[in-house]
């Protein structure tokens, strides 16, 4: 597969400080340099730090922004029914569009095993693992390991590598994968927290996720809320791609305006059609994006999602043209084990791109809006939700759009200006920090 290599800025927003990115530079942290910085404080109480996790409100990063207090108390009293349990820094980034993950192993492996530690003491876990496919990060994490002295680290930790695809991070097939099968989704119940790794309870947690744990244990939920909005505390690292720019990867106070992430990106409000959320997961908004704040209760009430924090801007494509292309990805990259899924998603790329060659018909568009509700929730993960949000919020949210290739008369599509958008991954980047 084509990669795309670009230069990627990473920056905190003015006023916001970083707590994820660090001041590594664009230089991989070293142990000695995260030591420094207090990193692998000794655990004086693992309750006292879930008590600070329950209050901090910190919320999953992998796309589903779950409460992870609430995961962290599962796993720990199924452990303790089970005789043991395991953790799972999920680092596979199978979401396009978003590199924070790959950045933060890469660059910042102490951070993510720090966490991953932590959280280990927390559930009294026997076991660890760290989750990729990047081979960077796979060597940055190996790497890290050796540095560690064991004062730092009192519990195990295995480097997991797979082969990349959009569901090899889907927890169930992460545990899938460690227990030897392939990375691909199982049916749940049973959920990972119930019975995952080697059979095990297990706290599949994202390695962002997991890189808030120091900060908490050094500075309190307290300090954790300072940034952030009450029902999205703290801060999150923003992928953001399109415009015909370099990529950015931002850290950011949730509850940010979306104008103010553009304006750091140098993108003008102007230019801007729309937007894909969520990595591919949330679908597309209008321009009514720019009204927006970017933590997950703004979102869900435009009837979007922030999900894994990645965001794609749309200028000079064609929303018809980008919704083609994800749904065409979809249908390349889902699993092909359950019949809804591979079926219901070919099916809805089929349509989205023969209404991008302007040869779709009004009988065929009935259809698009009737599996975008139909197939909802099917499937063994949540990938066919993905392609109905994508596929229901085209037909919402741009229906001139929609009409005009009804009617064979898209301008950019004609004119072939739009259309570049290329719905891929993995996306690549060099990562560079501007001052
Ligand atoms: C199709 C699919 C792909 C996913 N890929 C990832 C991924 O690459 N990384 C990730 O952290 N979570 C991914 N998730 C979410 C995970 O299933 C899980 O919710 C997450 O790792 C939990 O971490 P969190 O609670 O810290 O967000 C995916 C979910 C779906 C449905
Ligand atoms: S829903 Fe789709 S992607 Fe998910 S496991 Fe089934 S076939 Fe695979």
């Amino acid at each position: 597969m084509e990669t795309t290599a670009a230069v990627l800025t990473v920056a905190a927003s003015p006023g916001c400080t970083p707590r994820l990115l660090g001041e590594a530079g664009h230089r991989r942290e070293d142990f000695a340099a995260y030591r420094a910085l207090g990193g692998y404080h000794p655990l004086a109480s693992a309750k006292d730090l879930l008590d600070e996790v329950e209050t901090s409100g910190l919320l999953g990063r992998g796309g589903a922004g779950f409460p992870l207090a609430i995961k962290l108390r599962s796993v720990r009293d199924n452990g303790r029914v089970a005789g043991g349990c395991v953790v799972v820094a999920n680092g596979e980034e199978g979401e396009p569009a978003s590199i924070k993950d790959r950045w933060l192993l890469r660059n910042r492996p102490h951070l993510v095993l720090d966490g991953l530690r932590l959280a280990a003491a927390i559930v009294a876990a026997e076991r660890a693992y760290v989750y990729v496919s990047d081979p960077d990060s796979a060597r940055s994490v190996e790497t890290a390991l050796s540095e560690l002295d064991s004062s730092s680290l009192r519990i195990g930790i295995d480097l997991w590598t797979v082969e990349p695809g959009y569901v090899a991070g889907e927890e169930t097939a992460a545990v899938r994968a460690i227990n030897g099968g392939p990375a691909k989704p199982t049916d749940k119940p049973p959920r990972p927290f119930e019975l995952g790794v080697g059979d095990r309870p297990t706290l599949v947690s994202n390695v962002e996720t997991l890189a808030n744990l120091p900060f908490l244990q050094r500075h309190g939920s307290a300090a954790f809320r300072s940034q952030g909005t009450t029902l999205s505390p703290g801060t999150f690292l923003a992928t953001i791609t399109g415009a015909g720019r370099a990529a950015g990867l931002y850290e950011l106070p949730h509850g940010l305006p979306f104008t103010e992430l553009l304006a750091l990106h140098g993108i003008s409000s102007e230019q801007v059609r729309g937007a894909l959320l969520g990595g591919y997961f949330a679908g597309l908004l209008n321009r009514t994006v720019l009204d927006t704040t970017l933590d997950h209760e703004t979102m869900r009430r435009f009837g979007s999602g922030l999900g894994c924090g990645a965001v794609s801007v749309i200028t000079d494509d064609c929303p018809v043209a980008v919704a083609a292309s994800v749904l065409a990805y979809f249908d390349r990259e889902n699993a092909g084990q359950c019949g809804s899924c591979f079926n219901g998603t070919a099916a809805m790329a089929a349509v989205a791109g023969a209404l991008r060659d302007s040869v779709a018909t009004t009988k065929d568009l009935d259809r698009l809006r009737r599996w975008s509700v139909v197939l909802r929730g099917r499937g063994a993960c949540a990938t066919l939700d993905a392609a109905t949000n994508v596929a229901a919020s085209l037909l919402n949210q741009f229906p001139d759009e929609v009409a005009r290739h009804l009617a064979g008369a898209c301008v950019d599509c004609l004119s072939r200006t739009g259309g570049a958008f290329r719905a891929d991954r993995p996306y690549e980047a060099e990562a560079v920090r501007h001052p």
